[in-house]
């Protein structure tokens, strides 16, 4: 792999080849029969739920520029309260004059006017959806094939055996939006060597820094590597006593292309799971801009089943956030450099960072031209 170089014009095609990636909006279960807005690479949108599929607009009415999100959606199945017929199809139908966008995006109702024929211009663009692991996915820009047959630079990420298995509880930890680039928080959360300095008596201990020997694993479409990790509040897993030392080992991450991570930290046997149990936190990052993210997590786990726990999990995750945070936003720029020139890289606790800076320069490379 040769080293590409990123200037500044480097850094914003960067952020136009996001466009060719799939980027979680908002959680399944939160887009229900309301239009939702939401923010991503500089755009607003509106998704919503029309009939069985979920559809993502601009979040602008092609009429006045009102945000459709303002609106409601009509089913279609009844005639429009001046008697006139019905769509028969759900549509989203805008606040301000009432002009009722189809799944396509296709105006199919213009209430001031019934019964002329309706201009071609009256559409918005619909990008393409698709959901995966509980969360709602965008695509912003389709590739060769456009809209008709849209393909995007990588696969979405595949929830591993976690989700919605038997045996395990998933959980939300709450969503949460940093002031720094997505892929510095994506950086952030696959970077380990911090843990004594930014998370003691936590996740890490400062008499002990050395960062544990590991392997990358790099297949251009993930980047993975197992450690062997000491954890000092290891209790709060529920698996051992407080106090007492435990290797967590393995601890996998794998980073799936451009920015979603899931941590799968193999914990002790239980005498209901003699192959061990299992912490898996799975983080999906949206670049709400260049500079803004917002990260949506499940933290499933296949010990202290009760409900009554999840507080106690989602506390910890909490507190490790708070500790992050900070740090996460005080990095200049607030990008992530992609030319690997640009900061002081270290052989070994950084052999990730560098994969992954790599992986983006040559995800840049491919972004069409302004
Ligand atoms: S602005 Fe949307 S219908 Fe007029
Ligand atoms: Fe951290």
């Amino acid at each position: 792999m040769t080293d590409i170089h990123l200037d500044v014009a480097g850094e914003a095609r960067l952020h136009r080849a996001l466009r060719r990636c799939w980027h979680p909006v908002a959680r399944s279960s939160e887009v229900a029969d309301k239009p939702v807005p939401v923010s991503l690479l500089d755009e607003r949108l509106v998704v919503v739920r029309l009939g069985n599929e979920i559809a993502c607009f601009p979040d602008l009415c092609v009429h006045r520029g009102t945000a459709l999100s303002l609106g409601w959606v009509d089913a279609g199945d009844q005639p429009a309260p001046d008697g006139s017929g019905t769509v028969g199809e759900p549509c989203l139908v805008c606040a301000y004059h009432g002009w009722s966008y189809d799944r396509r995006g296709v105006v199919r109702r213009i209430p001031a006017v019934h019964g002329r024929s309706i201009p071609n211009r009256a559409r918005v663009t619909r990008y393409a959806t698709a959901e995966a692991a509980g969360l709602v996915w965008v695509l912003l820009e389709p590739g060769p094939g456009g809209w008709e047959d849209p393909s995007a630079a990588y696969p979405l990420p595949q929830a591993g055996s976690w989700w919605e298995q038997p045996g395990y509880r998933t959980i939300p930890i709450e969503t949460y939006d940093w002031a720094c680039s997505a892929a510095r928080r994506v950086e952030n959360f696959v970077d380990f060597s911090h843990f004594p300095w930014v998370h003691p008596d936590v996740l890490g201990d400062r008499s002990k820094p050395l960062s544990p020997e590991h392997e990358i694993r790099d297949d251009g479409v993930t980047i993975s590597f197992d450690i062997s990790l000491e954890e000092p509040q290891a209790s709060v897993k529920g698996d051992v006593a407080p106090g007492e030392k435990v290797q967590r080992e393995p601890t996998t991450y794998t980073l799936h292309m451009p920015l979603s991570v899931t941590l799968d930290q193999q914990l002790r046997p239980s005498p209901d799971r003699p192959d061990g149990n299992h912490f898996v936190l799975f983080l999906a990052c949206a670049p709400l801009s260049s500079k803004r993210c917002r990260s949506f997590t499940w933290n499933a786990r296949t010990y202290r089943l009760e409900p009554e726990n999840d507080a106690e999990l989602a506390a910890f995750q909490s507190l490790i956030l708070d500790q992050d945070r900070p740090i996460a936003e005080s990095q200049r720029p607030e990008e992530l450099p992609v030319d690997l020139s640009q900061e002081l890289h270290i052989a070994g606790p950084d052999k990730a960072s560098i994969a992954y800076r790599r992986r983006l320069a040559e995800l840049a490379a491919t972004a069409s031209p302004e």
